[in-house]
C-alpha cells in the first residue's frame, strides 16, 4: 500500500511545469487552510485532526473541486475521473503518480494536506495515505513492513517545534529526521541553504514533493541516521522533530521508523544532544523535541544538565510528564494495537512496562531542548518546568532568552544597578488576596504573551518593574522605593539584585540599550 510515490524532478523543466499547474489547480480549488475551514467548519475541521474523518466526509458531499480534492487527497475517497477533471489537471497527475486510474475513479497516491504558513503562505504538506493526522493507528490493511516505513504527516509536535525555532536568517540549516519536509519547508524560507536527512528512503521522497508543491527551493536530501550524513559539516541552524518515543527494544526493536528511535530508553535524543555541537557554528542554533526519563534515584534536571554538551548553552523546558501506564497507553494507541485484540495489546502493553521496570522509569518528560554554541567558558544552562500555556510562535522569545543570559552574565550587581530597563510588553499586574481586603496578600506579575509567565513579586518588585521605563537607572528607583517605604537604601540596593536578575532573566524587564 505505501510503495507508490509520485514524482516531482525540479531538474527536468516538464516535471516541474507540471508540478506548477496542479499547485495551480490546489489554489484555484480553494484547498488551503482558510478554504478547507471555511469548508468543513471548525468542528469537522477539529475532527480531522483527531483523525476522525465522518463529519468530513457528511461536510463533502457536494461535487465541487474543493470537495473533490477533500476527498482524493485527506479522506482517501475514490472520486469518478470526470469529477476529478473539474478540479485537476488529471493527464498531468497521472503521469508524476500523485493519482492512479482504478475503473473509472481516480484516487490519491498520497495524502495531501493544506497547511498555513506563517506569513500566511498556501503550502501543502504530502505524507503517507492515512497518515495526513494521527498516527499509525490510522491506517488500515498496512502490512508491518509499510508499516516500518510510514512517513507521518503534521502532527502536534511538528508544529510546536516548527513554532519555536529561532526564524534568523541563516547560511546554512539542517532538518534531522525530516519525514514529511515540514521543518525543512519552515527553514527554506529563511536558510540559503537547507541539507534535510532521514533513516527512511520514503521520507525524502516525500520531503522533495512537500517542497516542490508548497514551490519552496529543493533541499539537499541525504539518507542515513543521525549525523552520519552529514560528516564533520557544521550549520547555523539544527532543528530535530526526532523519533523520541522510549519504547520497548526488545522483543520486536524499533516497529515504527517515524517515533521509534531503536536505542534504548532515550540515548536516541541524548546522543543527539551531545552530538550537535561538533555540528554547530559558533552562535549557532540547535533545536528539538525530545522525551526523557524520570529514573529512580535521579533528579530529571541533573540528567537533562548531563546531556549539554561543553561550549553550549541551553535552554530546556519540560513541557509535560506522564507516569509510565499513561505514556505506555498513549504509544500503543498511536500504533493502533488497542484494535489488535485483548492477549496482544496485553502482551505489548507488558513489553513496555518491563523495560521501564529494567530501566528504573518512573515516568517519562516530554520538552523542548534548545542548545546555542557559544564557546563560553561558563555556560548559562536553564533546566525548567513550564506544563502552562504559551503563545506560540516563540521563536523570537528564544531567541531573547540567550540575549538575556548573555546580558546576565556579562554584568554583575554593580553594573545592574546601574543599568535601565524596562517593563516587558503586555505584562500585566494582578493582586491576590480577600475581598475587601485594604491590601493585596500578593502581587502576581503576569506576561500576556510569549511563555505566559506569572511570577509573585513583593511590593518592592512591583513598584520596582511599574517604574521601569528606561528612563532612571535601576538603582535610583531603589532608593526613590527605599525612601517610600522607609527602608535603609543601602540595604534594599543589596538585597534586590537578585529579584531584578530573575525578572530580566524570565522576560518581564528588558535592559534598555
Ligand atoms: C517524528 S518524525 C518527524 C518528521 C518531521 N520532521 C516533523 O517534524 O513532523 C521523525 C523522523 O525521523 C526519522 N528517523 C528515525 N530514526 C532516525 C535516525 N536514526 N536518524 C535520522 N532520522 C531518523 C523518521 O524516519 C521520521 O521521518
Amino acid at each position: 500500500m505505501t510503495t507508490h510515490l509520485p514524482t516531482a524532478d525540479d531538474q527536468d523543466p516538464d516535471s516541474s511545469a507540471r508540478t506548477s499547474r496542479l499547485r495551480a489547480a490546489l489554489l484555484a480549488a480553494a484547498f488551503t487552510a482558510d478554504g478547507l475551514l471555511d469548508l468543513l467548519g471548525a468542528p469537522a475541521y477539529a475532527a480531522l485532526a483527531r483523525s476522525e474523518t465522518v463529519p468530513a466526509l457528511r461536510a463533502t458531499r457536494g461535487d465541487g473541486p474543493l470537495e473533490t480534492l477533500v476527498r482524493l487527497f485527506l479522506l482517501q475517497r475514490p472520486v469518478p475521473e470526470a469529477r476529478v477533471r473539474a478540479a485537476l489537471p488529471v493527464a498531468d497527475c497521472l503521469a508524476d503518480g500523485w493519482l492512479v486510474r482504478d475503473g473509472d475513479v481516480l484516487r490519491a497516491t498520497v495524502d495531501v494536506r493544506p497547511y498555513g504558513g506563517p506569513e500566511g503562505q498556501d503550502w501543502w504538506i504530502v505524507s503517507d495515505l492515512g497518515c495526513a493526522v494521527g498516527g499509525a493507528g490510522g491506517i488500515r490493511g498496512a502490512g508491518e513492513d509499510d508499516r516500518a516505513r510510514l512517513v507521518l504527516g503534521v502532527g502536534g509536535a511538528s508544529t510546536t517545534l516548527a513554532g519555536i525555532t529561532a526564524r534568523r536568517p541563516v547560511a546554512k540549516a539542517l532538518d534531522l529526521g525530516t519525514g514529511s519536509g515540514i521543518q525543512a519547508l519552515h527553514a527554506a524560507q529563511h536558510a540559503t541553504r537547507v541539507t534535510a536527512t532521514d533513516l527512511n528512503p520514503r521520507a525524502l521522497r516525500i520531503a522533495a514533493l512537500t517542497l516542490a508543491l508548497s514551490g519552496a527551493r529543493p533541499a539537499d536530501l541525504r539518507e542515513g541516521s543521525l549525523f552520519e550524513p552529514v560528516g564533520e559539516e557544521t550549520f547555523d541552524l539544527i532543528v530535530s522533530n526526532p523519533p523520541f518515543v522510549i519504547s520497548p527494544v526488545r522483543p520486536e526493536g524499533a516497529r515504527l521508523t517515524y517515533r521509534d528511535g531503536g536505542m534504548g530508553g532515550d540515548d536516541l535524543c541524548r546522543t543527539l544532544v551531545q552530538q550537535a555541537a561538533a555540528h554547530l557554528n559558533i552562535g549557532g542554533y540547535c533545536q528539538l523535541l525530545a522525551n526523557w526519563e524520570h529514573v529512580a534515584g535521579e533528579e530529571w534536571q541533573d540528567r537533562l544538565r548531563s546531556w549539554v554538551p561543553r561550549g553550549c548553552d541551553a535552554w530546556i523546558v519540560q513541557r509535560e510528564v506522564q507516569d509510565i501506564t499513561q505514556y505506555a497507553e498513549l504509544w500503543l494507541r498511536d500504533a493502533g494495537d488497542h484494535r489488535t485484540g485483548q492477549d496482544a495489546y496485553a502482551a505489548r502493553y507488558d513489553a513496555w512496562l518491563d523495560e521501564f521496570e529494567a530501566r528504573k522509569t518512573k515516568a517519562v518528560g516530554f520538552g523542548w531542548i534548545t542548545l546555542r554554541k557559544s564557546g563560553a567558558q561558563d555556560p548559562s544552562i536553564t533546566v525548567e518546568e513550564w506544563p502552562h500555556p504559551v503563545e506560540q510562535p516563540l521563536g523570537d522569545v528564544v531567541l531573547r532568552h540567550f540575549d538575556r543570559q548573555d546580558y546576565l552574565r556579562a554584568t554583575d550587581d554593580a553594573a545592574l544597578l546601574a543599568g535601565h530597563f524596562r517593563l516587558a510588553d503586555e505584562v500585566v499586574q494582578e493582586q491576590v488576596g480577600l475581598p475587601g481586603a485594604e491590601d493585596p496578600e500578593h502581587v502576581v506579575l503576569r506576561q500576556n504573551r510569549g511563555m505566559r509567565r506569572a511570577t509573585k513579586v513583593d511590593t518592592v518588585g512591583a513598584g520596582f518593574a511599574g517604574v521601569c521605563d528606561g528612563s532612571l537607572p535601576a538603582g535610583r528607583i531603589l532608593d526613590a522605593i527605599a525612601q517610600l517605604v522607609g527602608e535603609d537604601p543601602v540595604l534594599l540596593r543589596d538585597r534586590t539584585p537578585s529579584a531584578i536578575r530573575m525578572l530580566i532573566e524570565q522576560g518581564f524587564l528588558e535592559p534598555v540599550g
